[in-house]
């Protein structure tokens, strides 16, 4: 394949690029506000259970299948089996299956975008495995993302100023809305910035693997960690502070509930990038002296204490300052900055926070669009150059959609009139449709299939002789893995979509 000329230069450099995609939005802005909601330590430790038993041997069936392969995620499952397989017809019939649940459910998205998934399954096979991973879910999630980069690029700048250090809820609200509604002249700002957000990462996927992801990783990784901890310092030695820390490690299980346990799971997904590809897609590029194991291992550890930092961050600041943690999605944008408000320097921790977040968000952006570039490169004999263009073509108009219904459709009444009317689909925005089918429905379900793929189709002696390359070590924790992801993992996946389609809890 013509993209994979390049490998990285370093494994710590593919370590940093990987976190780089894991350490995100999800660590920071989702983390907070689902653990803020859900009770705080006894959702943490579910958390961290979910990541050691799905998000960790997911993340290692989507590094080896990417190694082995030599190939982006588009073509890697063809690469190392046969496209159509007796297993694949089964997961054909199994999505028509689900695809009628959805109807039951009245959930009409997940519906007919799981009938479709269906009939690519009986036509193309594993194939359709490797487009919902290349083309469907990383670039649907690149979108809304691009929409949330915007907000955070317009609070950096804001910060400076001191424009969002509002005195009352009521005015930060005001703020916020401004930008989500997209109302009051405000649309103009918000499709700039969010196409900004989205350029930047078109401009840093153009530059290549070494020149782009790499080097911005290796730049921006360090200092993103050390942004946190200056933060953290100034946290913890507010008056208060120790309640915020209660509140993350302390548990009280009786707050636990069925759907926090799903929330867990779903974020695992999130944090993780899995099932978009971004293991496979990065994973190609990567030397066979590698150990994957240690590689796997490291990038979730620091996944994991990254969403820690945040949290160490956040909590304190909220409780020092008796603001509500149960404020949901926009607990950062709104919460955060009249806590910041009220201590000493405020612009300048305000500007930390919200650029730490922009650096976060870009290193996970970029790695949505790997794996669409190298498909198009390889499918099409394309440039990078050319591949990024229409990428940034396609998806660039649909940025300003997604920002200009980020809350409702009353600015694309059109737009509403079809999906609701025409379509009778129920999300109240095009943001929303984005944000449910990809993060509560493609990824657990492009992860699922992964796992059917290496563990049946693939085959337990090809995953573990392109995993054992390395230490007696890495073979010993390979057969652990093994059997976590054939009995362990795809178990707890499937209580997930049932709970989703409330069968089950
Ligand atoms: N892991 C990223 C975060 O936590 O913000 C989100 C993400 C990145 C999802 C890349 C999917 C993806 F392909």
């Amino acid at each position: 394949m013509n993209s994979k000329k390049e490998f990285w230069s370093s494994s710590k450099g593919f370590i940093l690029a990987m976190a780089g995609s894991a350490i995100g939005l999800g660590n920071i802005w989702r983390f907070s506000y689902i653990m803020g909601k859900y009770g705080g330590a006894a959702f943490f430790l579910t958390y961290i259970g979910a990541i050691f038993f799905i998000g960790l041997p997911i993340m290692l069936c989507e590094l080896t299948i990417g190694r082995a392969a030599q190939s982006g995620p588009l073509d890697a499952m063809t690469k190392l089996a046969p496209k159509i397989t007796k297993l694949s017809k089964l997961l054909a019939v199994l999505l028509f299956l689900g695809a009628g649940c959805f109807v039951f459910a009245g959930m009409r998205t997940h519906a007919v975008l799981t009938a479709l998934l269906g009939v690519g399954a009986l036509i193309y096979g594993w194939g359709t495995l490797g487009f919902a991973a290349t083309y469907l879910t990383p670039l649907m999630i690149s979108v809304f993302y691009s929409v949330v980069g915007g907000w955070i690029i317009i609070y950096t700048v804001l910060s400076l100023k001191g424009g969002i250090f509002r005195q009352s809820v009521e005015s930060s609200t005001e703020l916020l809305n401004g930008l989500v509604l997209a109302q009051n002249g405000k649309a103009w700002i918000v499709i700039i910035s969010a196409l900004l957000f989205f350029l930047m990462t078109c401009g840093i996927v153009l530059a290549g693997i070494k020149k782009g992801i790499e080097r911005f990783s290796n730049i921006f990784m360090p200092v993103i960690f050390i942004l946190f901890l200056v933060i953290i310092a100034r946290a913890l030695t507010l008056p208060g502070a120790k309640e915020g820390l209660r509140f993350l490690f302390l548990p009280d299980f009786s707050k636990l509930t069925a759907e926090a346990v799903m929330a867990a799971l779903g974020q695992a997904f999130f944090t993780l990038s899995l099932g978009s590809g971004v293991g496979i897609a990065y994973g190609a590029y990567l030397d066979r002296s590698v150990s994957l194991v240690k590689t796997a291992v490291t990038i979730v550890l620091m996944d994991t204490f990254a969403s820690i930092l945040a949290g160490l961050a956040i909590f304190p600041i909220l409780f020092a300052t008796g603001l509500d943690p149960q404020e949901g999605t926009s607990l950062v944008f709104k919460v955060l900055p009249l806590a910041f408000g009220k201590l000493p320097l405020s612009a300048l921790w305000g500007f930390l926070f919200f650029f730490t977040l922009l650096l976060a968000a870009l290193t996970s952006s970029i790695s949505m669009l790997e794996g669409a570039v190298m498909g198009l490169m390889d499918k099409l004999s394309l440039s990078r150059a050319k591949a990024v263009a229409i990428i940034a073509v396609v998806l660039g108009s649909l940025v300003p959609v997604t920002a200009l219904s980020a809350a409702n459709y009353d600015n694309l009444p059109l737009l509403g009139n079809f999906l609701q009317g025409t379509l009778g689909l129920k999300s109240g925005s095009f943001f929303a449709i984005l944000d449910n089918t990809t993060c509560l429905w493609l990824m657990p379900l492009t992860g699922l299939a992964t796992i059917l793929f290496v563990v049946f189709v693939w085959g337990r002696k090809n995953v573990l002789e392109e995993m054992c390359g390395c230490s007696e070590k890495d073979r010993v924790f390979a057969k652990v893995w093994f059997f976590v992801v054939a009995f362990i993992t795809p178990l707890l996946v499937i209580a997930a979509f049932l709970k989703g389609l409330k069968i089950i809890f």
